[in-house]
């Protein structure tokens, strides 16, 4: 229900000024005692050649109230509005109700596509706490532009090319001991961090590292088997992360898909004479944009990060044909976007507009939150499985009657550190310890979960829930008004969310809601005896609880029916 077209348009032939023109005058009153919308009327002084104290007066006599709107009073040259709350509150449910899962979604992206690229870890490296940003925000991105009818493709660009694997397979063939297959990532880990602790003292490994490197560029059966099988080691075990978190992807094309697409991108920069020779490079000038070179070949004839992110691009372009291509990655690179961007637009891409870096900014733990046996690389698995088991002692305390502890340990737990990534905007740098995150009265993925399963064991008891015929005129308490405000913005914020590239307007929409969910918990009696009034509050029990787990799945976390 658009309040403010409806009362501009039923301004606009009192005073022979466009509907249009009159809409984007309102405001909305400071103090909610002084209505929902307020129409300033000096904005009429010249046209009507009246004051604005006259001029209110007159409207407020001369205006038809619109559906929805109660009434309307002059005060001192404005004219306020009030909204009908039981109209409001039958409008609100009744649009809940009747898009249930998907409230908050809309058709706004349909016939579009959307490229997001997240997670992006490094094959046969830790699958580390830095990555939790990039995964979590990317996914839930993803969610959100799904819910919004764009179609979307899920990107996670391995990094799976480069020298390391020189040294990786080099390392494998002298001193592994067992089929790659078999290795986790910490022991590949350590076969890497042996290899440069020897290399230190035996420069000759270098060598022998670059000549693996080689037989892998150059297809050698061996060299190409033993990395096939580290990748699909890494993806194996970085997969039941994955799941924990709710992520899935459409592709796996990492950096080592791009080798044969770059020699194409290579020659076309040469004969546009857009890359030239530099001490042996191949590097594309960005002096005139402040920025140093781009390097497109290293003056051993080797492809680099850039090259591989060149091609990438022109590639989703050819394949998907995007709307927009979104890379969720750390800010330290955003240089490098900047060049690569620059690079595709100085080949005439023009597309390249389409494509953005969502940065973000650190994930560190603060002292003592997780004991980091493995150097300073703090593992995501093992801050999911302290967050699980943390959570399943506190469950444990406070309701020790539960039947599915371990289920909702691993829900909430992983999701209060899921929570942490996406409540705030996505440039702050962010520290937290588990007794921040795990929280159940502050803003957590927790306190949102917890005030999810009260709704559901509230509906539980009650039975039945009529959603068809409740009756609205029960619902004009300030505590219910104020849920009923909260829930009619999500749908706003998740358009915006997408708009921005920010879940925080998601996740913060839904704690809107949480709070004001409790509040009401608290001050209304919901199973009130009067048959009418339980059956309105029982209704928008059920709304809150609809709106609360739309927001969660949005963002990734599971919603417990009981905790
Ligand atoms: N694998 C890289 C890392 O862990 C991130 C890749 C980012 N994506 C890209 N298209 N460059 O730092």
């Amino acid at each position: 229900m658009d309040y403010t077209r409806a009362l501009a348009e039923a301004i606009s032939p009192l005073c022979n000024l466009p509907a249009e023109e009159i809409e984007a005058w309102f405001e909305t009153p400071k103090n909610a005692e002084m209505g929902d919308l307020a129409f300033p009327c000096f904005r009429l002084s010249k046209v009507l050649r009246k004051s604005p104290v006259e001029i209110a007066n007159n409207l407020k006599c001369a205006v038809t109230l619109p559906e929805g709107i109660s009434k309307a009073e002059a005060v001192a040259g404005y004219l306020n509005f009030y909204v009908d709350n039981a109209c409001f509150a039958r409008e609100v449910l009744s649009s809940v109700f009747e898009k249930g899962d998907s409230y908050g979604g809309a058709d706004i992206g349909r016939g579009k596509t959307v490229v997001v690229e997240y997670s992006s870890i490094n094959i046969a490296k830790p699958f580390h706490i830095g990555h939790l940003p990039t995964t979590v925000i990317g996914n839930s991105l993803a969610n959100i532009y799904e819910a919004l009818g764009y179609k979307v493709v899920r990107i996670n660009h391995l990094g799976d090319w480069g020298t390391q694997f020189g040294k990786m397979l080099c390392a494998y063939e002298k001193w592994g001991e067992k089929p790659i297959e078999q290795y986790s990532v910490r022991e590949m880990v350590s076969l890497y961090v042996r290899f440069h602790d020897e290399a230190d003292r035996d420069e000759s490994l270098l060598t022998q590292a670059r000549a693996w490197f080689h037989r892998l560029e150059s297809g050698d059966e061996k060299a190409v088997s033993l990395w096939k099988k580290m990748t699909s080691a890494t993806l194996n075990e970085v997969s039941k992360v994955y799941d924990r978190l709710n992520v899935r992807f459409d592709s796996y094309a990492g950096e080592a898909f791009y080798e044969d697409k770059m020699p194409a991108i290579i020659d076309e920069l040469r004969d546009k004479g857009i890359a030239k020779l530099d001490k042996g490079a191949l590097i594309v000038d960005l002096s005139e944009w402040n920025m140093p070179p781009c390097i497109i070949l290293k003056s051993d004839g080797s492809t680099i990060y850039a090259t591989r992110d060149i091609a990438a691009a022109c590639y989703r372009k050819a394949t998907y044909d995007f709307d927009k291509c979104l890379y969720v990655v750390a800010y330290q690179q955003d240089l490098h976007f900047r060049q690569f961007f620059k690079v595709l637009e100085l080949m005439g891409r023009d597309w390249v507009k389409d494509c953005v870096h969502v940065n973000f900014g650190m994930v560190s733990m603060e002292e003592g939150t997780l004991s980091t046996r493995h150097g300073n690389v703090v593992y995501l698995e093992d801050v999911l499985n302290a967050a699980t088991s943390k959570t399943y002692e506190i469950i444990c305390e406070k309701s020790p009657e539960l039947e599915d502890k371990r289920a909702a340990a691993e829900a909430v737990g992983v999701g209060a550190i899921v929570w942490n990534s996406l409540y705030n905007s996505r440039i702050k740098d962010t520290s937290f310890s588990f007794s921040k995150v795990l929280n159940f009265e502050g803003e957590t993925g927790p306190y949102v979960q917890y005030t999810y399963a009260r709704a559901s064991s509230v509906i539980r008891r009650c039975g039945q829930v009529d959603c068809s015929s409740f009756d609205c005129e029960k619902l004009t308490d300030p505590y219910s008004c104020a849920l009923i405000k909260a829930i009619e913005t999500f749908p706003e914020q998740v358009r915006q969310a997408a708009e921005k590239n920010e879940p925080y307007l998601v996740s913060r929409a839904v704690m809107n809601v949480c709070s004001a969910f409790n509040k009401f918990y608290y001050e209304v009696r919901i199973m009130a005896d009067d048959h009418c009034e339980r059956g309105a509050r029982l209704a928008l029990t059920a709304a809150a609880r609809q709106v609360i787990k739309n927001g969660l799945t949005l963002l990734g976390l599971k919603a417990p029916e009981r905790m």
